[in-house]
């Protein structure tokens, strides 16, 4: 199938390449050129210099950026992703952003015949190089039945959650566990090494138990070492937390962990961690010994 993916990030670059690996013919396009050429070297796929360019005859166009503002200036205006593409395409956007952003993309494509569907992701970069990412998805059943096999070349797990704006939402859900669940981790292992226990060895026997966790079987080790120049950004967990902040006001949803942690990103960044994984949240207490 003629597909385009626009974002080649530290995500999108994999998941661009796991679909010109199963055979599809993939037009990229990424703002900083130098990234796209080196997709094109590694994967013998194809470049274009905007995203209107890159979204020429392409039945179903991915979409990995950074935020809501970063969607608005690949898809929208006269070099954007809408002005090229086909009547009955598809836009797949994996961007976490906000369930608004999603709902006002949809109604401006829907103008042009052009179908949306939100599609966050989970898994990080580790998923994103092995093709087991979890993809949360928000659309039509007809849009998500023409997406899922494409989508599925990247992903263990690919599921309709309800109408565009539903994957954002879940993936919101998604954010908010892993703030709190970090905070309790972190806690866990400042208090065992204060009360002069050997650390790692208290996460390999609570691992097998109740508290184990995906945090802590794959950031524990680390946190106990103090090492965060990797995964997650804590800037992209801020911007991530912000969107959930905003939905609980609109909703009414009561977040009180999810605001405290934001606010202890907030110190993470203060204290230069901007880009730190979001396990770094561990530096807040151990900082003063
Ligand atoms: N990294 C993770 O572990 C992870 C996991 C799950 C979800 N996510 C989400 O996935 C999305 C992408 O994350 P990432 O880690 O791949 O980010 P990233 O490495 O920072 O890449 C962002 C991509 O968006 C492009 N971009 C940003 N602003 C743009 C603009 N205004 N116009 C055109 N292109 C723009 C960047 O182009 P340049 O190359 O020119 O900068 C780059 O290709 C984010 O929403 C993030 O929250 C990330």
């Amino acid at each position: 199938m003629k597909l385009a993916f626009i974002g080649l990030g530290v995500m999108g670059y994999h998941m661009a390449g796991h679909l010109q690996n199963a055979k599809h013919k993939v037009t990229v396009y990424n703002r900083t050129a130098a990234k796209a050429d080196a997709w094109v070297s590694a994967h013998h796929g194809r470049a274009a210099p905007s995203p209107r360019e890159a979204v020429k005859g392409a039945k179903i166009v991915f979409c990995c950026v950074g935020d809501d503002r970063d969607l608005c200036s690949v898809l929208l205006g006269p070099d954007g992703a809408f002005a090229g593409m086909e009547k009955d395409a598809v836009l797949v956007d994996n961007t976490t952003a906000s369930a608004l952003i999603a709902r006002e993309l949809a109604a401006e494509g829907e103008k042009q015949g052009i179908h949306f569907m939100d599609a966050p992701v989970s898994g990080g970069e580790a998923g994103a190089i092995s093709g087991t990412l979890s993809v949360m998805c928000g659309g039509q059943g007809d849009v998500f039945a023409r997406a899922k096999p494409v989508i599925d070349v990247f992903a263990r797990a690919v599921t309709l959650m309800g109408p565009v704006g539903s994957g954002q939402l879940t993936k919101m859900a998604n954010q908010t566990c892993i703030a709190g669940l970090l905070q309790g981790l972190s806690e866990a292992i400042h208090f065992s090494l204060k009360a002069g226990l050997d650390a790692n060895l208290v996460l390999d026997v609570i691992s097998k138990g109740a508290a184990q966790s995906w945090q802590m079987d794959n950031r524990g080790e680390t946190m106990v070492n103090d090492e965060f120049e990797f995964g997650f950004a804590v800037d992209w967990m801020r911007k991530d937390l912000n969107i959930v902040l905003a939905e609980a006001e609109r909703s009414g949803a009561s977040m009180p962990v999810t605001a405290l942690v934001d606010q202890f990103y907030k110190d993470v960044q203060s204290m230069g961690g901007g880009r730190w994984d979001t396990s770094s949240l561990i530096r807040r207490l151990t900082k003063n010994g």
